[in-house]
């Protein structure tokens, strides 16, 4: 893939799939990118206990992009498929690239890729404060929502009612998976998230929790746990989770959050984190009762402007980072 856009002040840019040895300088530009945007008195350094980078890639080298711009790399990005509906980030360019084009460019193979993979809505999460972020995603369709809450809380000590996928066999994961399926497909039609539960299996970055009642999933939960993995040192992040929906959904969602607490305690770490979108109304307001306070908040931006899966009923933690 290579998708020359004429540019402000550079000759040109093109965009192609990512590749090992880009691998490192990615994540230094992701860093560098997001520590500047923030003011971090040591950009390069920022949240260098967070892995994105070799575990996305690693997952699904074909939804990494990166861009070059006068024969150097520029930028990435990430798209991520979950059955019917696509997400992407981080985006990022090298700061003294900004405001020549290259997140555009970057993005028009995005959505090239969206559209080969014929998801049905696509998602992104952003900074709710930043007019150049919302005026970017607003040129390729996606418009802002509701919030989206980064919450967290210290560990507890909890009893755990589930069972982990790194406990199964073989021929028990593949039920498994085709059971977080349907659970996901009850919620929202074709939602997907078995490529986040076989990455956390292939790399080591956490667990999944799966909670059973009688024969059926209730719910489950990937957690992703320390250091070099999306969490962060001594936090276990809860990537994705879900809850069968029904009269029983509140019970088990606080039942799966004690699982997720005691893996957390198991694996000798002190900080729980979950995204949870605002338009799910009462599993925001379950975390809240739970004690979990908001650390930062962004923007949920939708293409096309419907709700999608962040409805008040749906017991899903997730923030599409
Ligand atoms: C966000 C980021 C990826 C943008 O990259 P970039 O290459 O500078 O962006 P581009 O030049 O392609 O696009 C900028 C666009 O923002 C929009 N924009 C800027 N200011 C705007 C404003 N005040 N109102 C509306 N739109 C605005 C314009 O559409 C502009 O495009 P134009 O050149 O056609 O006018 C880059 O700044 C970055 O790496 N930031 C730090 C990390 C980050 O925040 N990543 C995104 C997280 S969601």
């Amino acid at each position: 893939m290579s998708t020359p856009v004429q540019n402000k002040q550079l000759t040109s840019v093109s965009v192609r799939p990512m590749r090992e040895p880009d691998l490192a300088e990615a994540r230094r530009i992701v860093r560098v990118a997001f520590g500047t945007f923030v003011g971090a008195p040591d950009p390069e350094s920022f949240q260098a206990d967070r892995e994105y980078v070799f575990t996305r890639w690693r997952a699904d080298p074909g939804g990494s992009l990166v861009a070059e711009a006068n024969g150097s790399l520029a930028g990435s990005n990430f798209a991520t498929k979950w059955g019917s509906f696509g997400f992407f980030g981080p985006l990022t360019v090298r700061p003294e690239l900004w405001d020549r084009r290259i997140a555009q460019s970057l993005l028009v193979s995005t959505m090239d890729l969206f559209e080969k993979w014929e998801v049905r809505e696509a998602g992104l999460f952003t900074f709710a404060h930043s007019p150049k972020h919302i005026g970017l995603y607003q040129k390729f369709g996606f418009w802002p929502r509701f919030l989206t809450a980064i919450m967290s809380k210290d560990v507890n000590k909890r009893d755990a009612s589930s069972t982990k996928y790194s406990a199964l066999n073989e021929h028990d994961r593949a039920e498994v998976l085709s059971a977080c399926r349907q659970l996901t497909d009850s919620i929202h039609e074709g939602l997907d998230v078995t490529s986040e539960i076989r990455s956390v299996w292939d790399q080591s970055l956490g667990e999944t929790i799966l909670m059973w009642g009688g024969d059926s999933l209730d719910a489950f939960a990937v957690c992703h746990c320390g250091e070099g993995t999306e969490a962060g040192k001594n936090t276990c992040y809860v990537k994705f989770a879900a809850v069968r929906p029904g009269p029983g959904a509140e019970n088990n969602f606080d039942r799966l959050l004690d699982s997720c607490e005691a893996l957390a305690a198991e694996c000798g770490l002190r900080r729980m984190e979950a995204g949870v979108n605002l338009g799910r109304g009462g599993a925001y307001r379950h975390m809240l009762q739970r004690g979990f306070r908001t650390d930062i908040q962004g923007v949920a931006m939708h293409k096309p402007d419907s709700a999608a899966y962040n409805r008040p009923d749906v017991f899903v933690l997730d923030d599409w980072r």
